[in-house]
């Protein structure tokens, strides 16, 4: 059984004032401390990415965005570059968040174009993908799901793969609180190491992160964590509660 490092990331979303993201990522780091067996990472927007870097520095907390553009520079008004989020101080880039493909129409082929030029660029990519409700009710998530890796990952090669996590969020359990069941989520992530493994090998099957999203509490996280293809969490609501996010990362490590 290949071990994978656990990973815990908080996606921040459209939240906090400058104030409060710096509280709250101090407060997160001073919790996570400097010696984890889980790698974290916060996700604040974009305007209060360097004050969290810095509040979080000396950490074990890494730095992430919320999105990236899928050009190296020019003239895209209000977009941000990857070079710019590893200028901020970011690792790891969000890409294809499913509020980001639903309510800003964001499309398979934008997405895997954000996803190269960020990894291209050094950064590290969370891969976001699940399914709508009417289409677990329609139990059509399987061909989702091989439909949204397929096109993320088109044309990867395996040096980049190495710096890709995969979070599944169905998109009825998130800001809901109808978290996934943990089979729920087992079958889900197992689904999509089979699809890497049939598509990339088993190298690539079996290194890669698959993080689940979607209404996770600290109550809800070990019995996720206990699944053998759960390797983390990537947490909304529940990351902007320092207290509840660090509890969170105690329970997956
Ligand atoms: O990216 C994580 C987010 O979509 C999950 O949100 O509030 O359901 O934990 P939440």
């Amino acid at each position: 059984m290949p071990t994978r490092k656990k990973f815990v990331a908080g996606n921040w979303k459209m939240n906090t004032t400058l104030a409060e993201a710096k509280a709250l990522g101090a407060a997160v780091a001073k919790g996570v401390g400097t010696d984890t067996n889980v790698t974290v990472a916060v996700c604040p927007p974009f305007p209060w990415l360097v004050p969290v870097g810095e509040a979080i520095k000396g950490s074990a907390v890494a730095l992430g965005a919320q999105d990236v553009h899928y050009e190296k520079k020019g003239a895209f008004t209000g977009e941000v570059s990857p070079a710019m989020l590893i200028e901020a101080g970011c690792k790891y880039a969000i890409v294809g968040h499913s509020e980001r493909r639903h309510i800003l129409g964001e499309s398979e082929t934008a997405i895997n174009h954000k996803v190269h030029t960020a990894l291209e660029e050094g950064l590290s990519v969370i891969l976001c993908m699940g399914e709508t409700l009417a289409e677990r009710e329609r139990n059509l998530q399987e061909r989702v799901f091989q439909r949204q890796v397929f096109a993320a990952c088109a044309g990867l090669t395996d040096e980049q793969f190495q710096r890709l996590v995969i979070a599944y969020e169905p998109v009825w359990a998130i800001g809901t609180g109808k978290v996934a069941t943990p089979d729920q989520a087992q079958e889900a992530h197992a689904f999509v190491r089979t699809k890497l493994r049939q598509l990339y090998g088993d190298k690539i099957a079996d290194t890669t992160p698959i993080l689940y999203g979607g209404s996770v509490t600290p109550e809800t996280t070990a019995g996720l964590m206990s699944k053998p293809d759960v390797d983390g969490a990537l947490v909304g609501g529940a990351s902007l509660k320092a207290d509840s996010f660090v509890a969170i990362v105690k329970a997956a490590g």
